[in-house]
């Protein structure tokens, strides 16, 4: 059986037009190797499921190449993606045994982003801490909750975050923290430390769906028929890209993501404010750390875990949608009825004409054409919210 691709991988097109492919490389830095997978070759990525054996991996092969003897670029193929890394197997646990052990053992851990993206120096940070937070509003003495965007920028929507966080200090450190710089600023630190140190806060895995992974809940029928739509790949094909792993205990090889990009086509969101040109998603990238105007990456956007997707008020990456089921009726009626989505008529036409070819339309549930039944029922439909609602944490099921 050949080894499982790692889930935890980066995959895009590729930005080079003379090479072009899928783009894998390791976010986590345990392998710096960058491959290019040809086009041709893309498909057999598939077979390093962990599941499917060597003669499948073989077949695919026989079939792309249309060659009998593909041994050598069977070989090469599972070599590639095991020297640099992107297989589950010993040669990527040695990397990242070396790389933690690496990090655990340093004496000194290498910035990375003090002396960059803020001074390096307790004394010229303490001061920069203090200008971010001085002068901000007292309120209107109602009590902050929580801050809904944590990452925040120094430059943008400062006056807002300024106020929020400043209530948020006052509540935690007392009404005069900000009268005394370095206690303000050992006050921050120690509200980072708690924050990274709270793994249950941060990933509780205690969903009813999690439970179920551990053996120790069994889901409704109806939840059951969901997840069971949801991961067949001739029907809801979702898993294709929401990847779960019930054979693994570990809620961890259950992400509901690839991490991967696809192009998807939302409709546009009618209630947006006003008009606007339609969303390109990667290759519209201003940050400055991986920035990207190539057309090559135009109308792909990550794949988002769906952990805790039930409690979401609009959905999609333009807010278009506004709950659940109506999610799940678009990937079951898209290509059926795409006047219910798409209101000129013409399928996609959120996005320009010149890349509406990169829209998958092949694999289900997108395979069906205009006018055929719709790739799910209303009952598959209710079954896989249904399952959905299931990957709910155990905090918010709590909350009113
Ligand atoms: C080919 C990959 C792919 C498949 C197959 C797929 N999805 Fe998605 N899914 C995506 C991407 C990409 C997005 C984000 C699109 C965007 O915002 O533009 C998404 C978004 C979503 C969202 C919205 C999440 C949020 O936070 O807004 C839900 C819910 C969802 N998918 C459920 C499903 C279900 C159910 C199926 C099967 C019927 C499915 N997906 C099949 C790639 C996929």
């Amino acid at each position: 059986m050949p080894a499982r691709l790692r889930p935890n991988l980066d995959f895009m097109p590729s930005p080079v037009p003379d090479r072009p492919g899928l783009v894998i490389r390791d976010p986590f830095h345990y392998s710096d190797a960058t491959l290019i997978i040809p086009p041709a070759l893309v498909p057999s990525l598939e077979f390093f499921d962990g599941e499917r054996r060597e003669t499948d991996l073989r077949a695919c092969l026989v079939q792309i190449t249309g060659d009998l003897d593909v041994s050598g670029l069977m070989q090469h193929l599972e070599e590639t993606l095991s020297t640099a890394g992107f297989l589950e197997d010993g040669n990527y646990a040695r990397l990242r045994e070396t790389a933690e052990k690496s990090f655990a053992d340093a004496p000194l851990r290498e910035p990375a982003h003090a002396g960059s993206g803020y001074p390096n120096e307790t004394a010229e940070l303490t001061e920069t801490f203090a200008g971010y937070l001085n002068g901000a509003t007292k309120g209107d003495g109602r009590r902050a909750l929580a801050i809904a965007a944590p990452h925040v920028s120094p430059f943008g929507g400062v006056e807002s975050y300024r106020a929020a966080y400043a209530s948020l200090f006052r509540q935690a450190f007392g009404e005069r923290i900000f009268e005394d710089p370095p206690r303000a600023f050992a006050a921050a630190m120690s509200a980072l430390q708690a924050f990274q140190q709270e793994p249950a806060e941060f990933f509780p895995y205690s969903s009813r769906y999690d439970a179920f992974l551990k053996g120790d809940i069994e889901l409704t029928d109806q939840e059951e028929r969901g997840v069971a739509i949801f991961k067949d790949p001739a029907k809801g094909g979702c898993a294709g890209c929401h990847v779960l792993k019930e054979s693994v205990r570990d809620p961890v090889a259950s992400m509901f993501t690839d991490y991967g990009y696809e192009a998807v086509a939302i409709p546009r969101n009618d209630r947006a404010p006003r008009p606007r040109k339609p969303d390109l998603g990667l290759c519209e990238r201003t940050d400055s750390v991986t920035p990207s105007d190539d057309a090559a990456s135009c109308l792909y956007f990550r794949t988002p875990s769906l952990r805790n997707v039930a409690l979401r008020r609009s959905y999609m990456h333009n807010g278009a949608f506004r709950s659940l089921r109506e999610v799940v009726a678009f990937y079951a009626t898209r290509a059926s009825d795409p006047k219910r989505w798409y209101k000129s008529g013409v399928p996609f036409d959120s996005v320009p004409a010149r890349y509406r070819a990169r829209v998958n339309v092949t694999s289900p549930p997108y395979d069906r054409k205009v006018g055929d039944p719709p790739a799910l029922d209303d009952r598959e439909i209710d079954a896989v919210v249904a399952f959905l609602g299931t990957l709910t944490d155990a905090r918010y099921r709590a909350a009113p």
